[in-house]
């Protein structure tokens, strides 16, 4: 039994990971989350208050980190801001809890010789053209086209240069976009599926030919155990359950399997900037680790996901009117 701080386990991935980490491993874990706008502490309900605890705070705050990550085995560093159209009205926080924050947790596990696993995103690496028939590789140069995408490697080059120079025990993973329970009504698939309980048409940015690569939150964060447990110091895994799709056929089957008109949705302002094609290679993680994902269908996990948002309103609906007032300024 090990001792974990997860940073940012009070949001979507975090928190599916703390639950994975109580259901699959005896560990017990403390949560380091800021508590911001993405954030809800309703997410962590039902956990026993024996395996975890709930900290309020901010990972800039180095002081507080350091108690932390002192009495940590491991450290698993998912806290982001982690919007694009976000970072596009406002890169400011972006530059801090992305880029400081990651700084900050470094040096405290130098100090303490913590075990440190990094959570980043394929959107590092930049688009890929529709018809380019290669996808993301862990030696893709990195070429980020957002200001979360270029926090978001900034950090990871913070990592790879505290591995290199102060010979920190880390890994990393990139992954591709996740969906599941308990993602925010601001990100694309749980923001179509709201409108609809609401009432609403579905809305697609420009013509809705970009591609995303979609997975399982499960099967992400399966994989971040599996690194965390077995992958090589220093090395960086990409993490991806071949899952293509554009974002139009995917509006398409939200609104088939709610029981709308295929057609039922309408396009919005485009994204300024807005990156093409997503696509990972992630052969490395499934023979080095011996990794693979357990959602074999999209549509399977897609459907379930429906079900999860009509079942927990209560959970979604206090953060929906704000997210939609937000979007209406930019015409999207
Ligand atoms: P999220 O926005 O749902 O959650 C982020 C959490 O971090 C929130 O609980 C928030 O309160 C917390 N946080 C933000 N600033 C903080 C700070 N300064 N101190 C402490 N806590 C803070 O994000 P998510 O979708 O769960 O993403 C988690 C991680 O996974 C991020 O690092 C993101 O870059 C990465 N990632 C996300 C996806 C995706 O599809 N969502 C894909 C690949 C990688
Ligand atoms: P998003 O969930 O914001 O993830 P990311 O920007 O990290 O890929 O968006 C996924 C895709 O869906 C992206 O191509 C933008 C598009 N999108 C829409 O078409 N409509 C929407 O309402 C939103 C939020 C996103």
């Amino acid at each position: 039994m090990g001792s974990y701080l997860v940073t940012g386990g009070a949001g979507f991935i975090g928190s599916n990971f703390v639950r994975h980490l109580v259901e699959h491993t005896d560990h017990r874990v403390v949560v380091l989350d800021k508590l911001t706008y993405a954030a809800r502490r309703e997410s962590l309900d039902g956990l026993p208050a024996d395996r975890v605890t709930l900290v309020e705070g901010d990972i800039c705050d180095a002081g507080l980190v350091d108690r932390l990550v002192a009495g940590a085995d491991v450290v698993a560093h998912f806290a982001a801001e982690s919007h694009n159209d976000n970072s596009l009205n406002d890169p400011s926080p972006f530059v801090q809890t992305n880029l400081v924050g990651t700084f900050v947790l470094l040096e405290a596990v130098r100090k303490h010789g913590v075990r440190y696993h990094h959570i980043s995103t394929d959107e590092v690496y930049g688009d890929l053209e529709l018809d380019d028939p290669d996808r993301f590789h862990e030696w893709t140069p990195y070429n980020p086209s957002s200001p979360y995408s270029a926090t978001k490697a900034g950090s990871d080059l913070l990592v790879r240069a505290w591995v290199r120079s102060f010979g920190v025990q880390a890994t990393l993973s990139n992954c591709s976009n996740n969906y599941g329970p308990y993602q925010h009504v601001e990100k694309f698939i749980p923001r179509q599926i709201t409108n609809l309980i609401d009432g609403v048409h579905p809305k697609l940015y420009g013509a809705g030919q970009n591609v995303r690569d979609w997975i399982h939150v499960d099967d992400h964060n399966s994989a971040v155990l599996r690194i965390i447990d077995a992958g090589r110091i220093g090395e960086t895994y990409l993490i991806g359950a071949d899952g293509e799709m554009n974002n139009k056929a995917v509006v398409e089957m939200i609104l088939r399997l709610m029981g709308h008109p295929a057609d039922a949705y309408e396009h919005v302002t485009d994204r300024p900037g807005h990156d093409l094609r997503y696509a990972i290679d992630s052969t490395r993680l499934r023979t080095e680790l011996g990794w693979t994902p357990a959602y074999t269908s999209f549509e399977d996990g897609l459907a379930a996901t429906i079900d999860w948002y009509r079942d927990n309103e209560a959970w979604w609906r206090p953060m929906k009117e704000a997210t939609e007032a937000k979007y209406a300024k930019s015409g999207q």
